[in-house]
């Protein structure tokens, strides 16, 4: 499923995120490419585990454990250290898949990639093009948002970044993995845990709710792995 998470970052963050950007080295956006990827991708990225992408991925790491829309829809049990990127002059990146395993620079922990994450970090109105596509059974999806907002997404979707013809996109994409690695079943618990909150909030206090929060639970214990 794909799910838009607003106001992962406040105003002062997002203009924290601009200011780094702005004032840092960028490498050739290859480098943490696969060599499928590299073939088709064309854009700049800070370099990983730089103190600029540390200090800013940090702080978006802890204001995605404070959202409460993140954590349902992803159920995370990792997450890799967000990278930031940047497009401009035509730059874009073709159709591809992100692999499935990152190894989290200088640890040896590794990442299955359930889900990718993008959080974007320029306002729609200062670029052109440089929508992000991605494909899943019911069609086509660009997805181009304000900046702070995040979209999360299988990362088994093909995907592509549309070129920007105007002006520069900047942004932050990441990959976690989940409790829940099949997209089916935590869908399948997102909905019941969304629609729980719609019946606590209609009928407050009903039993019901916590009977209902129980088997949320339950599935969760079921299909979890942790
Ligand atoms: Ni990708």
């Amino acid at each position: 499923m794909i799910v838009q998470v607003p106001n992962v970052l406040n105003s002062q963050q997002i203009a924290r995120c601009r200011e780094v950007m702005n004032h840092t080295g960028w490498i050739d956006g290859r480098v943490t490419a696969g060599y499928q990827s590299a073939v088709v991708k064309d854009n700049h990225q800070l370099p990983e585990n730089s103190p600029e992408a540390r200090e800013l991925g940090d702080m978006i790491v802890g204001s995605l454990e404070r959202n409460p829309l993140f954590i349902t829809a992803t159920l995370p049990l990792r997450v890799f250290p967000p990278l930031f990127n940047r497009y401009q002059g035509g730059e874009s990146f073709g159709a591809h898949l992100d692999n499935s395993i990152r190894q989290i620079p200088g640890t040896p922990l590794r990442v299955r990639t359930d889900i990718s994450a993008t959080l974007f970090l320029s306002a729609p109105e200062d670029y052109d093009g440089g929508e992000l596509v991605i494909d899943d059974v019911y069609g086509a999806h660009a997805v181009k948002l304000n900046a702070g907002d995040m979209v999360v997404y299988p990362a088994n979707s093909l995907h592509h970044v549309k070129p920007v013809t105007r002006g520069v996109r900047l942004a932050s994409f990441f990959w976690v993995q989940s409790m829940v690695r099949d997209d089916g079943t935590r869908t399948l618990l997102f909905d019941l845990d969304m629609a729980i909150n719609k019946v606590n909030q209609a009928l407050p206090n009903h039993g019901a709710v916590v009977e209902l929060t129980n088997c949320y639970h339950n599935l969760l214990r079921r299909f979890a792995e942790v």
